[in-house]
């Protein structure tokens, strides 16, 4: 896989299994009940769509929703489904591309943030973001808190599938100069194995909190997941509320 392709996640292979794939690890419904409420019925942005996991949903609740992604098969995987093809999408990076009109939410769920490939790109998408939103309009942002503690000589090797007929490992390299992880995926099931390459420039939230400073946004919450519970020095994760 090329470094930081923004085109690359789909052409791995995972937009065919990606939908199965973390369906029990997912909290979708809550998700989307977070995200409806805090766009308080006005349009929506997802940066990073992929295969409408959350924007069909919001759509189903009345919800006016764009998308911006990159991979062309994500995007294919979210037009084959019913109401798919009735999202406005533009295939592009999300740290640069151009929705074309203003929005009450944009958002980026699970991670994808890292999925840029240095500080001033997610400098960029903060600012991309934030030229997108209505005057009260909100930046939500879904990521995990690096937990570089996981790590031995820079290495890790930890289980991520444990279903009977699914189990998934996946190896860990840390950048910490960089702030770069490159992981490896292996999920093993139907007699095969598949193997998905990711790389993630990590930042722990306060940095992100300043890229946000930087795009004139400010803090308005910071949960430790979509059910709002409260973000502490124990969370793995967190879903930070950004406005204008
Ligand atoms: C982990 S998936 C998340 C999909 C969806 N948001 C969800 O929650 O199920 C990340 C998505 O971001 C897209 N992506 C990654 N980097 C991108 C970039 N720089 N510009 C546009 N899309 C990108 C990938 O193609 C993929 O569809």
């Amino acid at each position: 896989m090329a470094d930081f392709d923004p085109t690359a996640y789909g052409a791995s292979g995972i937009a065919d299994e990606y939908d199965d794939l973390y369906a029990e690890h997912w909290e979708t419904d809550v998700t989307v009940e977070c995200l409806a409420e805090l766009a308080n019925g006005g349009p929506v942005l997802e940066l990073g769509i992929g295969t409408g996991r959350l924007a069909l949903p919001l759509v189903e609740r009345g919800l006016e929703v764009h998308g911006v992604d990159a991979s062309d098969e994500m995007v294919s995987k979210l037009r084959e489904k019913p109401g798919g093809d009735r999202i406005p999408v533009v295939v592009a990076d999300f740290a640069k591309a151009d929705a074309g009109r203003d929005f009450a939410l944009v958002f980026l769920a699970v991670n994808t943030i890292f999925a840029l490939p240095d500080q001033q790109a997610q400098v960029d998408c903060f600012r991309n973001a934030a030229r997108h939103l209505a005057p009260s309009g909100r930046f939500v942002v879904e990521a995990w808190v690096p937990d570089v503690g996981d790590f031995r000589h820079n290495r890790v090797v930890r289980p991520r599938i444990t279903r009977p007929e699914r189990i998934s490992i996946e190896t860990a390299e840390l950048d910490p100069v960089e702030q770069m992880m490159r992981t490896t995926q292996a999920i093993f099931s139907n007699g095969s194995v598949r193997l998905y390459p990711a790389n993630h420039r990590y930042a722990w939230p306060a940095e992100l909190d300043l890229m946000a400073q930087v795009a004139n946004l400010h803090k308005e919450e910071r949960w430790a997941d979509w059910r709002r519970s409260p973000f502490t020095a124990d969370s793995r994760a967190h879903v930070s509320v950004y406005r204008r």
